[in-house]
């Protein structure tokens, strides 16, 4: 039996619409919540480690680049007083507008919708809320402020992208409990190793449901791969042994064309020839197989974003 009173907060859907979409696109139907469909909550995904210099900033400017490119609507949320985030991606004159705009003025009122707090990026489809340095005035913040904020959003985007500051405090565990997916972006060496130990111990502890937590591996080479000893394959063990980690084709291999990608705004290629872009088949597959693992569907990424 059909309830017809339901329907979706976001897209006003009724169960008898949702059934006959899926009849249309062959997708699931479901119900996250009373009401609201599976097809209006956003995916949130948060790239966080104690360490610095893992590649949380890199690896969401790549990764929305892909997404964004799939045709799908992406959120970045700063959260790194740093600011790595907005300058790379605001233009000059919305860069202005961070000081009214922006992640600590967001979460001040919990009766905010996030989505008046977003500011457009220089790329298509990507959308930014700003860091800014009164984060540091919200130390007391409540841990599941953003989560309890986080429904705003539902229904203009389609991913939350959250890149945190190599810290663990209350804004990290924001970060956290609002997501779907927590990701933490290792190198091969011991402080690394040490950041993703101290993770696993604490975000089972102080995060309450703690959603799905993985380790990605940045800095895999493959010609390494079959090498019986040497950093890459110690480190490798170490963390297959400790760590649940992303699927093996997402690894990112360590490059210097990063730098071009992101430093200048170059378009990374996996096919050979394009005047002009960084050409990388293992890059593009490695973030595009990472953006993948956070849909259903599969996504259809260009051969150049
Ligand atoms: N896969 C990679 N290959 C080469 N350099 C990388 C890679 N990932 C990150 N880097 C470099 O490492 C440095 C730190 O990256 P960043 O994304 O700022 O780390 P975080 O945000 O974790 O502090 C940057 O200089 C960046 O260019
Ligand atoms: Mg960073």
């Amino acid at each position: 039996m059909l309830d017809e009173t339901k329907k979706c907060r976001v897209c006003g859907g009724s169960e008898a619409d949702h059934l006959q979409s899926l009849e249309k696109t062959g997708k699931r139907h479901y119900w996250i919540e009373k009401d609201l469909c599976g097809g209006c909550k956003a995916t949130v995904l948060s790239l966080a480690s104690i360490k610095g210099g893992t590649g949380k900033t890199h690896v969401t400017i790549c990764l929305a680049r892909a997404i964004a490119a799939s045709g799908k609507r992406v959120l970045l949320i700063d959260f790194d007083l740093n600011n790595s985030l907005s300058f790379n991606l605001l233009e000059k004159e919305t860069q202005e507008k961070t000081k009214r705009l922006n992640i600590a003025t967001a979460l001040n009122d919990e009766n905010n919708n996030l989505c008046d707090f977003a500011l457009p990026t220089r790329k298509e489809r990507i959308s930014l809320i700003a860091s800014t340095p009164y984060l540091a005035d919200l130390r007391t913040l409540a841990q599941n402020r953003l989560k309890r904020m986080i429904h705003t959003l539902y229904g203009h985007y389609d991913i939350v992208i959250i890149d945190c500051p190599p810290t663990y405090d209350n804004i990290v565990l924001n970060a956290v409990s609002a997501s779907d997916y927590t990701i933490t972006p290792v190198l091969n060496d011991s402080f690394s190793y040490n950041s993703a130990h101290f993770f696993a111990g604490v975000l089972p502890r102080d995060v309450e449901g703690l959603k799905a937590w993985f380790v990605l591996v940045n800095g895999f080479g493959k010609r390494f791969d079959n090498a019986k000893s040497g950093r890459q394959n110690d480190f490798q063990k170490l963390y297959e042994r400790d760590f649940p980690l992303t699927p093996k084709e997402t690894w990112l291999p360590w490059t210097t064309q990063i730098h071009w990608i992101v430093d200048y705004d170059k378009l990374l290629t996996r096919a050979e020839g394009n005047r002009g872009m960084i050409y990388n088949p293992d890059l593009h597959k490695a973030i595009s197989g990472l953006a993948g693992c956070f849909f259903d569907e599969d996504l259809q990424i260009p051969e150049a974003f």
